[in-house]
């Protein structure tokens, strides 16, 4: 059964002590075989993280709540008698820190919730470049190189989607998240401590990722599996809606900046390589209209502009 794989929890305290290389093999392991892995002792302050998540969950139910339920209304979504299959059940806010922040500009943020979630921000634009340092560490890239790379001319791309999944009375009828691979460079997720609901696709199985207090999940882009030349992959991921409980999500995204060129490493690129190589804001432009589409097609429309504009004709919405 599945329960018995055990999915990858770091202890990121270790990488200071004796079992340093048992810690960075477990790492390497994650993002070849799972491309996830959930962190702990990563140094963010477990106040902080509290205070984000009272704070996230009073947002919730003080400004998001009612529109998440008037948007159920408008699309006939109260019953679920039947599957739905455009739509996901979630209530979500993007804020953006890089290259500008537009902190200031969203409405109905109390002036603690914004000093937390700067803070937060900062502090996990922080850890995304730790960890960028350990993968470059695990693929023999020089120390910088991945934050080299997403920095660009104007500075990598960073932002945090907040989201709330609340109790769905059908399940079965509809995601909270339909499956996808995330598009950018590495992903760090602070999840719900208690209510369950991502998973990841491995070996064609669905494999929880299990609610852990004070952890940070890990996941890979489609970026990163690009710079290795698939050495490491992004992983298909979806959240599932539960009967009971909100599910509160903070996803924040550390991709290159918009003109930078992504192309394998060359010290990873072979003969064989099949990636291609273009401009990340082309790859997104593509993204926003087949996110929840397998990635290889993308990879191979990267590879001409006619087929970029075969699999998304309206290429142009701003996503993560
Ligand atoms: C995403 C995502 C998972 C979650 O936003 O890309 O996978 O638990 N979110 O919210
Ligand atoms: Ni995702």
């Amino acid at each position: 059964m599945e329960q018995t794989i055990k999915f990858p929890v770091v202890n990121l305290s270790k990488l200071n002590g004796e079992e340093r290389d048992q810690t960075m093999a477990l790492i390497n392991d994650a993002c070849e075989n799972w491309g996830f892995f959930e962190i702990v002792n990563h140094g963010l302050p477990h106040d902080l993280m509290d205070n984000v998540e009272k704070m996230t969950k009073e947002h919730y139910k003080k400004s998001m709540e009612q529109k998440f339920n008037d948007m159920l209304r408008s699309k006939g979504l109260e019953k679920l008698e039947t599957e739905v299959e455009d739509v996901d059940w979630e209530s979500t806010f993007y804020l953006r820190h890089l290259p500008q922040s537009n902190l200031y500009d969203i409405p109905d943020m109390s002036d603690e919730y914004r000093t937390a979630m700067k803070d937060f921000g900062k502090r996990l634009e922080n850890l995304a470049e730790d960890l960028l340092d350990l993968l470059c560490e695990n693929l023999g890239l020089e120390k910088g190189y991945l934050k080299k790379v997403f920095h660009g001319t104007k500075g990598p791309t960073f932002g945090t989607k907040v989201s709330n999944y609340p109790p769905c009375p059908g399940p079965e009828m509809i995601k909270g998240l339909r499956a996808h691979t995330d598009a950018g460079g590495i992903i760090l997720l602070f999840q719900d401590d208690k209510v369950s609901g991502l998973q990841l696709l491995k070996d064609g199985d669905w494999i929880d990722v299990p609610p852990l207090n004070h952890s940070i999940v890990i996941n890979l882009g489609d970026q990163l599996e690009v710079i290795t030349n698939g050495k490491y992959k992004s992983v298909m991921h979806r959240v599932v809606t539960q009967k009971e409980g909100n599910r509160m999500s903070i996803a924040s995204f550390y991709n290159p900046g918009s003109d930078v060129e992504i192309s394998p490493a060359s010290s990873l690129a072979s003969k064989e390589t099949e990636y291609p190589s273009f401009v990340f804001d082309d790859y997104m432009k593509l993204y926003a209209g087949v996110k929840f589409q397998p990635k290889e097609p993308r990879f191979e429309a990267m590879k001409n502009a006619t087929a970029v504009t075969e699999l998304n004709p309206a290429a142009s919405v701003e996503t993560f």
